[in-house]
């Protein structure tokens, strides 16, 4: 290799290095401005979503760049939602009127909309655009039939569902006991209602091949039976922040003062958000021992 040739593929590493940090960059800033808007959910529906497509998609035995992609569509599929009444974020399709649900069903496409400013986001961007279409074309906002909807867009769309159907029965439960608990309910005790859990996965089942993509169901049922399991067999503790240890998962979504989601329930514990979540505690933005499950 001449040496003008190898000066030019070194400036091409470089480049595509920085393009590289340029759209990590992008996602972290656009995931952190989208948390605000997940109060409705206590904040973890997106990193559900997104957690739980990866591991579908190693278990489908995807590529390295399908599954980034599929995992960031997956943390941004709601995007759309940015600048949506709560009214409308708050309650289920079938109770809104007409006009709510027009602006509802057009998520999805503004979400597209504004990933394809970046041009590294294309594929990203049409996943988010199909994450509402079902495999008979009842979907929307296109009505795409089966082979049409990207596997990405089925995988969300399956997990989308299932965070959804669990956080709102879990509330429609809450609110017959107690009307004053409209905006709080937990997704982790929905997780360990049987009855919710039980009816959700029949949801599923009955309209696997149908609605659901069958293979998608069948995986993401092995591996939410998998944590289950797990889960029973592991203890909930309190751990001082600076004990925090790869392996552990968060059993509590833990936010700053002023609202911004640093650590969600089910999250794993990372080597990276230690030193954070040190700074964190030592300025009383979150305390000084976390519930984990270890
Ligand atoms: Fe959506
Ligand atoms: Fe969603």
């Amino acid at each position: 290799m001449d040496d003008q040739l190898k000066e030019t593929m070194s400036l091409l590493d470089e480049i595509s290095s920085l393009y590289a940090e340029s759209i990590f960059n992008t996602i972290q800033m656009l995931s952190t401005i989208f948390n605000f808007m997940e109060r409705y959910y206590e904040g973890s529906h997106s990193r559900f979503i997104s957690e739980k497509s990866e591991k579908i998609c190693k278990a489908l035995g995807m590529n390295d760049t399908d599954i980034f992609e599929i995992k960031t569509a997956a943390l941004l599929h709601d995007i759309g939602k940015v600048g949506m009444k709560e009214s409308i974020l708050y309650r289920r399709s079938n109770e809104l009127n007409e006009s709510e649900l027009k602006q509802y069903c057009l998520h999805p496409e503004l979400g597209n909309l504004i990933l394809r400013k970046h041009k590294g986001f294309s594929t990203i961007a049409e996943i988010v655009y199909q994450h509402h279409e079902k495999l008979d074309g009842t979907g929307f906002p296109r009505h795409l039939k089966k082979a049409e909807i990207h596997p990405g867009a089925s995988i969300i769309h399956v997990v989308d569902y299932f965070h959804d159907a669990m956080y709102k029965k879990n509330r429609d439960q809450r609110i017959a006991i107690k009307p004053s608990a409209q905006i709080t309910g937990s997704f982790a005790d929905s997780f360990l209602n049987r009855e919710v859990y039980a009816s959700t996965m029949n949801f599923l089942h009955q309209k696997k091949g149908i609605l659901f993509e069958r293979r998608v169901v069948e995986l993401f049922t092995e591996i939410l039976e998998l944590e289950r399991k797990n889960v029973g067999g592991k203890a909930i503790m309190r751990v001082p922040v600076n004990m925090l240890e790869p392996g552990m998962t968060f059993a509590k979504d833990y936010y700053t003062t002023y609202g911004l989601l640093i650590a969600s329930n089910g999250e794993a514990v990372t080597e990276d958000m230690k030193s954070s979540l040190i700074r964190f505690a030592e300025t009383e933005q979150i305390p000084m021992k976390v519930l984990v499950i270890k």
